[in-house]
């Protein structure tokens, strides 16, 4: 058994999309895009290869792990999606991280009076101009000079080769990490961007990056079968539907559909004509919201059901009235087993197109290759779509035009 499986067997129709159509597209598409995938690799494949980072950050940690017990995670959009993903994953009931991707005063205001003696503060920014993370810097250092606390130990960054927060950082001697110059923000979780907060956390991050290492294996390997992101990319564009769902059955993997959803939103859509809307949903809860939508509403979705299949046993205790004898003694896990596959049945049956992600178990290495799986797929669709999966010109533009706002 593959620790992950995907089956597509409810995408195909004669009418829409044959299996046969499916095989022949992606196959082209991957002899095309397979040489310049070896040749020419993305940031996000190669940073996977940066050793000296990454035992840099395992120094870092090991001596910097006794001086503080809590890590407040200054940062938005890239720089917090994929560490939220990993973290809320694995280590949701014991996390050490906040992860501050708000500058909703309301929450803010929560802090003024936190003692933050055993706090380090992760100010991570690519670029060092983003209007939340730095205010949030201002915010904090200010907080932690009010306690008499040195504040220059309390903060490392994040950030660019070069910028204002590099100097920033040159001028008070504080401690930085890079983020590689091509690698982007939503596909950075491998660098000391997703890596040193999730070190920090007790994260296995050799298991994650060992994950994303054999993801990237398969994503190069022509068995176009195995090839996950090959797979779903060509789901995507086949199938030409403007919203992507993805319908996941595991609370603790809502992150991770939120890091998916940033990929395929920003990456993709590029133009009046290429764009598709990618949609979390949770089951069982979202069934009571949006699935009268999905099944009877327009049919321009593709669904895409995410599980674990390993579940904690926890059972439900005899049941004696006679209208509930269908769950007694049941277990919660067979409730939403059932769910999961009676909802993806009734979306199949109104001929929509349903397709599986089966994780036997999560742990740190299959969350390394869902991330990786997913940064492959979306880079895969902006070579279909034909777009720069990589740039993100309306967030820069909504960036300045805000700060012009402020500015006067
Ligand atoms: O994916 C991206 O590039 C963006 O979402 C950025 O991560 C986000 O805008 C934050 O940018 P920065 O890391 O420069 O503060």
């Amino acid at each position: 058994m593959l620790p992950i499986n995907l089956q597509q067997a409810g995408i195909f129709n004669q009418k829409t999309l044959t299996q046969n159509e499916f095989n022949t597209f992606a196959t082209e598409f991957f002899d095309k895009a397979k040489n310049n995938l070896i040749d020419n690799p993305p940031a996000f494949f190669s940073v996977l290869d940066d050793q000296k980072n990454q035992t840099e950050i395992l120094n870092y940690v090991q001596k910097e792990k006794e001086n503080f017990d809590n890590f407040i995670i200054c940062g938005i959009g890239g720089s917090a999606l994929g560490t939220r993903a990993v973290r809320d994953a694995i280590n949701h009931k014991k996390t050490k991280l906040t992860i501050l991707d708000t500058i909703d005063p309301d929450y803010l205001t929560s802090f003024i009076k936190k003692d933050f003696s055993r706090t380090l503060f992760l100010i991570i920014s690519k670029s060092g101009t983003t209007l939340e993370t730095m205010s949030q810097f201002f915010f904090f250092k200010d907080l932690v000079k009010k306690q008499n606390l040195n504040w220059k130990k309390h903060f490392i960054f994040i950030t660019g080769k070069k910028g204002i927060l590099k100097d920033i950082a040159n001028e008070n001697n504080i401690k930085t990490f890079p983020v590689p110059e091509k690698l982007g923000g939503r596909y950075s979780v491998m660098s000391a961007v997703g890596l040193l907060p999730l070190a920090l956390d007790d994260i296995n991050i050799n298991n994650l990056i060992k994950g994303a290492k054999k993801a990237r294996e398969e994503t190069l390997s022509s068995d176009i079968e195995n090839n996950i992101p090959l797979k779903l990319a060509t789901a995507e564009f086949l199938l030409k539907k403007s919203i992507s769902v993805a319908f996941i059955y595991n609370k603790k993997l809502e992150s991770l559909g939120m890091f998916w959803r940033q990929l395929l939103a920003e990456s993709i859509g590029k133009n009046k004509k290429t764009g598709i809307l990618p949609h979390v949903a949770i089951g069982t809860r979202d069934q009571h919201s949006d699935l009268q939508l999905f099944s009877e509403g327009p049919t321009n979705k593709l669904f895409t059901f995410i599980k674990e299949k390993k579940d904690p046993q926890l059972n439900l205790p005899k049941i004696k009235n006679k209208n509930f004898q269908y769950i007694s003694q049941k277990s919660f896990s067979e409730l939403i087993k059932a769910s999961y596959k009676g909802v993806s049945k009734s979306l199949k049956e109104q001929n929509l197109p349903v397709q599986f992600i089966e994780i036997e178990e999560i742990n740190e290495e299959t969350i390394g290759k869902m991330l990786f799986y997913f940064e492959a797929e979306i880079a895969f669709l902006g070579q279909m779509f034909e777009v720069d999966p990589f740039n993100q010109p309306g967030v820069e533009r909504g960036k300045i035009i805000t700060k012009g706002l402020l500015e006067f």
